[in-house]
């Protein structure tokens, strides 16, 4: 039996605020800046779908509004046997920050590492585009 992670245990008990009436899949997120500060997010859905906000989304601006800009970890739970990476609109969201986050997500069974590196090597780079210099 693995040793509770604190990240972990925000993560679980943001959940239980997640506002997810249309796919019944509630999501808690939390992430952890350079500096040891902890950021809460839940999913937060809505009527016309398309809109729904993930949670590892609003943990991460939660942390930047709060100022932060450097991240070290992100824990993720959700209920299912199985952990959950994230999908690829926050992986491209989280490498803006921090393209190494290390990333733990629990599930009622299992628990999953990655680094974000790993589920997404080559996120897009404005500075890598056309006029980089
Ligand atoms: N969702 C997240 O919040 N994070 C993930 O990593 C996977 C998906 C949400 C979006 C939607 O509210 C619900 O889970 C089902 O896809």
């Amino acid at each position: 039996m693995e040793a509770t992670d604190p990240l972990v245990e925000r993560a679980r008990s943001v959940r239980a605020r997640a506002y997810a009436p249309y796919s019944g899949f509630p999501v808690g997120a939390a992430i952890e800046a350079d500096d040891g500060a902890i950021f809460e997010g839940c999913n937060v859905e809505n009527a016309s779908y398309g809109l729904t906000i993930c949670a590892e989304r609003v943990a991460l601006a939660t942390g930047v509004a709060a100022g932060r800009t450097r991240f070290r970890k992100l824990a993720l739970v959700t209920g299912g046997a199985e952990p959950v990476a994230p999908c690829g609109a926050c992986r491209q969201v989280l490498a803006e920050f921090a393209p190494d986050l290390e990333i733990v997500s629990a599930a009622s069974v299992a628990t999953r590492r990655w680094r974000l590196a790993e589920l997404l090597p080559a996120p897009f780079r404005r500075d890598k585009g056309e006029g980089a210099g």
